[in-house]
């Protein structure tokens, strides 16, 4: 395994784009190659077992098609899918955005957590669990916010809508006094502006909560795994990114730049559903560099 090998990158959507841009930010010379299920989004209401079996084949692609590393930037398949796809690919680093996100809430002197994510990360207690795990007696109240990713996949992150869920989902954590709040999905930290807006209006002025985005996180330990295991990408790489969607690829291509402030030109349409399970990249006419 090389420096030059691409880091593999999925999520059901754009949502895993609020992770490729971190990365994109703080390990500019590291290639990345994203898997958006938009065949599937969104994998929030599914049953938990349905997800696992779309997060695992999309780790086998990345992997088969050179990845070095696997990030899991979707919380729904970190919380149920983690632990096999380590065992299914016990020499690549494959990691996941919970345990980076509750990290990030505690060393910012986190005492009541409130976690924003989808009702399959919420159901599966895998927040709640981490946080205790690294600090029993931190307080943690979990909401289910299913009407978030419908809203971010069809560009209607600063919409009435948006405005309105963000307040629904806020008001329990602000009954609850939570002094930060987890974004535990990675679709939500592009409605931002939206739940801040509406934070600023339900809690105290003088207790207003800080927002974690697990992005951030997840990609500083990204280098530190990397820089490890020497398979840190040389500072000479050239990175040429690529991005494969299962749904519709114009869609995506319209999509990509928008969320992640900058061109996603390399979109190709890959369909893990049909028999061709050993998909390569090259044999669809796109070199693996
Ligand atoms: N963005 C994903 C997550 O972080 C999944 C959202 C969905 O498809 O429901 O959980």
């Amino acid at each position: 395994m090389t420096g030059n090998a691409p880091i593999g990158v999925f999520d059901s959507g754009v949502g895993g784009l609020s992770v490729a841009r971190q990365f994109l930010r703080i390990l500019p010379n590291e290639e990345l190659l994203y898997f958006a299920d938009t065949a599937h989004v969104p994998y929030g209401g599914r049953p938990l077992d349905e997800v696992r079996g779309f997060a695992l084949p999309i780790c086998d692609f990345l992997v088969a098609n050179g990845a070095k590393m696997v990030v899991m930037a979707c919380n729904i398949s970190s919380a149920v899918a983690l632990d096999a796809a380590r065992l299914q690919h016990p020499d690549i680093p494959i990691i996941g955005v919970i345990a980076p996100g509750v990290q990030a809430a505690l060393r910012q002197g986190a005492r009541r957590i409130g976690v924003l994510a989808t009702q399959g990360t919420v159901s599966s207690g895998a927040y709640t669990a981490t946080a205790h795990r690294l600090d029993p007696t931190v307080n943690v109240v979990e909401n289910a916010c299913p009407r978030f990713v419908p809203l971010v996949e069809d560009g209607l992150s600063e919409s009435a809508d948006a405005i309105d869920a963000a307040r629904t989902y806020l008001e329990p954590l602000s009954r609850a006094s939570c002094d930060t709040i987890i974004l535990g999905c990675t679709h939500y930290p592009f409605l931002i502006n939206a739940l801040t807006r509406e934070a600023g209006d339900l809690f105290p002025a003088d207790h207003q909560p800080r927002f974690v985005d697990p992005a951030g996180e997840t990609v500083r330990e990204a280098g530190v795994i990397l820089a490890d295991r020497a398979i840190a990408a040389p500072p000479s790489a050239t990175p040429h990114h690529r991005y494969c969607t299962s749904g519709e690829r114009a869609k995506f291509a319209r999509q990509g730049p928008i969320f992640l402030g900058g061109p996603a030109d390399d979109v190709i349409h890959v369909d893990l559903d049909s028999q061709e399970r050993s998909y390569s990249l090259a044999r669809l006419g796109r070199g693996v560099g």
